[in-house]
């Protein structure tokens, strides 16, 4: 099978309930499944509650969080599928952010070899990057995402609606995977994302602007759904921001997964300027942009040793060398770029003066 024959089924709509009834009606009665985490339980079962009755649909809600991505919270959902005799023609239905999917996609992926299954992301992390692109998986021995294969879910419902709950730090760490989608891919993406009113939010303009963002990531993914080449092109800002991200956790100053990204960009503009031509201008102007929306997560010089160490344990390295997606301009990619220890410490340097 290519790469091209797997993507699943992107749907935007703000009514979930139709949505799902004509996706749950294909299989037998008893034999579709629902997972949620306890946060989005709350508000997202009374949407589909109706649906829920119609199909006798059980569901079961692990706990929320990043800490409980691991191998109980898979365990929780293996056995509530075979205590509810799940088979091949079962269904699971996701509901919740990245953490959920991910995980859900996951468990459904391994059980009994393999169920069908549909995402319904609630975050915009998740509804333009993590529900996408069947990357599932969990957090092990402290690593993230380190165990999980790749399986597209059959379906993604995305319901805009949900955003007009999450606070705004959530909103900004889901905008930092539409910026890079932008950076990588298209300028007139990247146009449309700095000039989008964040204050006072169009949930119109805004659901265009997530479909666009959207279109890029599932390019990427049919062109090469496990990662062999141009897919790479998604880890922009990624080598040095989940540095970042771990760095921030070990030291007792967690920053969400956007924000750490926005400060791996910003350090991964610099080696783009430095090896492939990015404008100086631009590096500046985009990385005072980014700052003045995301803050800044500080760093001292006495931390680089430690933010390098981690770059050398990333997963999509290969052998020793550290391998990054750069971009030569906006909308331009470079995969699979070296660059030396030294170079990146400079980039690092750049961050922190900036
Ligand atoms: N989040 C990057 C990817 O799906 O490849």
């Amino acid at each position: 099978m290519t790469d091209s024959k797997v993507h699943s089924n992107i749907i935007f709509s703000q009514q979930i309930d139709i949505e799902l009834r004509k996706i749950v009606q294909k299989y037998p009665i008893g034999k579709v499944f629902l997972l949620t985490d306890q946060i989005a339980s709350g508000f997202c079962l009374p949407l589909i509650q109706e649906v829920i009755d119609e199909f006798s649909i059980r569901y079961v809600a692990i706990p929320s969080g990043e800490e409980n991505k691991n191998i109980q919270s898979v365990g929780l959902v293996w056995d509530f599928l075979s205590n509810n005799a799940a088979d091949r023609k079962s269904l699971l239905i996701n509901i919740g952010g990245g953490m959920l999917t991910d995980l859900g996609g996951f468990a459904a992926s391994t059980f009994k070899r393999g169920l069908d299954f549909v995402n319904i992301p609630t975050t915009l992390l998740a509804q333009v990057d993590a529900s996408l692109g069947g990357k599932t998986g969990f957090n092990f021995n402290g690593l993230k995402n380190e165990i999980g294969v790749f399986m597209e879910p059959n379906s993604v419902i995305i319901n805009t609606n949900f955003l007009k709950t999450i606070d705004r730090n959530n909103f900004l760490s889901g905008y930092a995977e539409m910026l890079k989608h932008g950076l990588i891919k298209s300028r007139e993406h990247w146009d449309e994302l700095l000039t989008f009113d964040m204050q006072n939010i169009d949930y119109d303009e805004l659901q265009e602007i997530i479909a666009h963002s959207v279109a890029v990531k599932e390019w990427h993914v049919l062109n090469d759904l496990r990662e062999q080449h141009i897919r790479k092109a998604l880890n922009f800002g990624h080598t040095i921001g989940h540095a970042f991200e771990s760095y921030a956790m070990k030291t007792g100053r967690p920053i969400l997964h956007g924000y750490a990204v926005v400060y791996g960009m910003i350090a991964e503009l610099y080696l783009s300027a430095k090896q492939c031509g990015l404008g100086i201008d631009e590096l500046n102007s985009i990385s005072a942009w980014m700052i003045a929306k995301y803050g800044k997560f500080e760093i001292q010089e006495s931390d680089f040793e430690a933010l390098y160490q981690l770059m050398t344990h990333d997963k999509k390295n290969e052998g020793k060398r550290i391998n990054f997606t750069l971009i030569s301009e906006i909308g331009q990619v470079e995969i699979n770029v070296d660059c030396s220890k030294e170079l990146i410490i400079e980039a690092l340097l750049y961050y922190k003066n900036i």
